[in-house]
């Protein structure tokens, strides 16, 4: 049974205790960039995206492209795909969180997104999601629906607020730069703002005890 001396002591100690975690660190973010077309837009937007999330003081930043992968869709697991999985894999597994670039195709996400995410499980696991998306006049909303539940079965949470194009290709002048950056600009923020608060917390969770989910 614990004493009022004793819930004292607990308290004197818990910030030594917490000065153990590393909840200081940046959280390493893998962006992955979901478009493998042929001539693709995905690229231009990904450019605006990275520099919100290199700008940002919490992330340190690696990427995945899906256009990089040739991942077949039969899970067949030959020599050539162990190597591809080998530059991939490692991107996704040492990631304490991701944001996501989808577009829209369809009213959802292209295949190839959900093929480089089926090919993998424990990397998603336990891990923020943050979401952007582009396409016509939906811009991208329902591909980022569609992902919430796949993440979430996944075990990852995604987090609330969003950055979405409408009518992305309008959006964007002929050198790639937005013509009016300041709402999404603003968006950005604080969907990235709430992928660090989630990655803190999921990692001091994790430091504290393993997901058993
Ligand atoms: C096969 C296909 C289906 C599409 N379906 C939609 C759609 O349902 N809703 C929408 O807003 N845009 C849709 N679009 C427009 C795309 O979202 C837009 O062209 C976007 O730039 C595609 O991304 P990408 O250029 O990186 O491939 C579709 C485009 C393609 C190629």
């Amino acid at each position: 049974m614990k004493t009022a001396t004793d819930t004292h002591a607990d308290v004197r100690t818990a910030p030594s205790a917490a000065s153990t975690f590393t909840s200081s660190a940046p959280v390493r973010v893998t962006v992955v960039v979901g478009s493998n077309r042929t001539g693709r837009f995905g690229p231009v937007v990904a450019e605006w995206l990275l520099g919100r999330v290199r700008e940002h003081d919490d992330f340190e930043v690696d990427v995945v492209d899906v256009a990089e992968t040739d991942l077949p869709t039969t899970f067949a697991p030959t020599p050539e795909v162990t190597a591809q999985l080998a530059e991939i894999t490692p991107k996704l597994a040492t990631a304490e969180a991701f944001v996501v670039l989808t577009p829209e195709y369809n009213h959802s996400y292209p295949a190839a997104l959900k093929n480089l995410i089926d090919w993998h499980f424990h990397e998603w696991r336990a891990k923020p999601v943050a979401l952007v998306s582009y396409g016509g006049l939906s811009g991208g909303l329902r591909a980022v629906e569609h992902l919430r539940q796949v993440f979430a079965e996944l075990h990852a949470t995604t987090v609330r607020d969003t950055v979405s194009f409408h009518q992305a290709h309008a959006s964007f002048d002929d050198m790639g730069h937005l013509k009016e950056p300041s709402a999404p600009t603003a968006a950005a923020k604080v969907m990235l703002d709430q992928l660090a608060w989630w990655g803190r917390a999921l990692r001091e969770a994790k430091e504290r005890r393993p997901y058993g989910g």
